[in-house]
């Protein structure tokens, strides 16, 4: 009987009994997910040794990785550029033209929604599929080498490699739940460039970034006051630029110490010997069923891949504990990451009109897993939406304010970019409120470091750290 899966039972009424213990055992929850003031402040400190510790030649937690992008563009760039965007969830294809006229671009490009099931296919799918969507790209919009020379593209490439220059680099491991062998231990520069050779297509690359390095220099290249670039989307990092002679583990390079690089840092990884961060039972359990278990301690309770994860489990955890969502078939809701973060935010927003009855998240879940709560049980679905993003957003705070308190940034801006950061309720709000509490602005003063949407990193930010690489300036 199709109908019947995941369906609820006619919606009747909660016995008050089974509601006093679901709302007692979502008061425990609630707990474990509330950071106060101290601790967050606790967290930044140990986050700033940790940012410290990994620029050092002693491994830490945090891979501080170099990129060895050296220069800041000036607006007068020029060139033509492919960039692809290979991130976590969609792949990007440009074309970024670099004009005559200061900080003047134009940009075509083509998204691809990169399926579920590819983060587990073979190297060679992989990089396959990357060229042969450059190659349609190419062919479509009939893009030329000049003097018969190759097309230069940058690759925004957005997980965790050791580069020892700007055109390689080794991946450490895969994040955002990617599990492709061959990979890790290669450089992906050489991989992506094989598969173009075998096509024939007549594609070199000139840069590997990451996409929160892009999102530094195309956000700081139109606003000096960015010190950071941020991504909150499915995985979450930052990068900055920092002063050579105050990163020990290049000093073989001899680089006169104040030139600045960029250093993606790759703060995902924060606490991955658990230190200090407040960790549950849910997020033990996000952790264990993860390709990667044990790395990307901080991540897993922040960035998109893994908010509406930890709400699902919550969800499970009252329905098989304590009777919520009593009567439901939860089958749809039993698999590992059959919920995306846009579900919070969607139910949050809602029910921000507190007069609201729910209208559209009523018919969501109902479409999208089958279930049909009370009333009551969905203001308590909102309440743990709230729960989860509250934390998330709250954590957030602390890898920021670990860097500016670093580099004694006490006025700036912080270029974001990612979905989880700009579609979610409330995120940006919820984060400010946490690096105020943190850096204990006076209440008086306005917000002395603001989180402001980045530029376009992996299609503009890419073109320019390519320009800036071949010389283009
Ligand atoms: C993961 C990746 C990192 C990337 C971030 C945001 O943390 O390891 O390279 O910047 O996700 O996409």
């Amino acid at each position: 009987m199709k109908e019947a899966q995941g369906a609820c039972a006619p919606t009747a009424p909660v016995s008050q009994g089974t509601l006093d213990k679901v709302l007692q055992e979502v008061d425990r929850i609630a707990q474990t997910f509330t950071i106060d003031r101290e601790s967050l402040q606790r967290i930044t400190d140990h986050f700033v040794k940790e940012l410290e510790r990994g620029l050092g030649n002693e491994d830490g937690d945090i891979p501080m990785n170099v990129t060895w992008v050296m220069n800041q563009p000036t607006g007068y760039e020029t060139g033509q550029f492919l960039t692809v965007d290979f991130g976590g969830t969609n792949l990007r294809v440009c074309n970024v033209t670099l004009t005559e006229e200061k900080g003047g671009c134009e940009l075509t490009q083509h998204k691809f929604k990169l399926s579920k099931h590819m983060r587990k296919c073979t190297a060679d799918e992989l990089w396959g599929f990357i060229a042969d969507r450059i190659n349609d790209f190419i062919q479509e919009h009939n893009l030329r080498p000049h003097n018969s020379e190759k097309l230069p593209l940058a690759f925004t490439f957005s997980y965790p490699v050791t580069q020892d220059n700007i055109r390689h680099g080794v991946l450490q491991r895969w994040t955002k739940g990617w599990d492709i062998s061959g990979v890790e231990g290669h450089d992906v520069v050489a991989q992506l460039e094989q598969a173009l050779e075998q096509r024939n297509i007549p594609v070199h690359i000139v840069a590997l970034v990451n996409d929160t390095t892009g999102a530094l220099i195309a956000s700081a290249y139109r606003d000096p006051e960015v010190k950071v670039g941020s991504i909150l989307g499915t995985g979450c990092n930052a990068a900055y630029m920092e002063k050579c002679g105050r990163i020990p583990k290049i000093a073989s390079h001899n680089l006169p110490a104040d030139q600045l690089v960029g250093i993606n840092t790759e703060y995902g990884a924060f606490d991955n010997s658990h230190q200090v961060l407040p960790r549950c039972d849910f997020d033990l359990e996000i952790d264990r069923a993860s390709p990667r278990p044990g790395q990307q301690t901080y991540e897993k309770m922040v960035a998109g891949l893994y908010t509406g994860e930890l709400f699902r489990l919550i969800i499970v955890h009252l329905h098989d504990t304590v009777g919520f969502l009593e009567g439901c078939d939860l089958r749809r809701l039993r698999d590992v990451h059959a919920m995306e973060s846009s579900v919070l935010s969607r139910m949050e927003e809602e029910n921000a009109t507190p007069e609201s009855t729910m209208v559209e998240t009523r018919t969501m879940l109902k479409q999208e897993f089958g279930i049909e709560p009370t009333l009551e049980e969905l203001k308590i679905c909102c309440l743990l939406a709230e729960i989860v993003c509250m934390r998330a957003a709250r954590l957030y705070a602390c890898g920021i304010a670990a860097i500016c308190k670093k580099e004694g940034v006490t006025r700036g801006r912080v270029g974001v970019d990612g979905s989880a950061f700009s579609k979610n309720y409330k995120f940006k709000e919820r984060a400010a409120a946490a690096l105020r509490e943190i850096l204990e602005w006076p209440a008086e003063e306005e917000d002395l470091i603001t989180f402001v949407p980045a530029e376009d990193g992996s299609g503009i930010g890419a073109a320019l750290i390519a320009a800036l690489t071949v010389g283009n300036h």
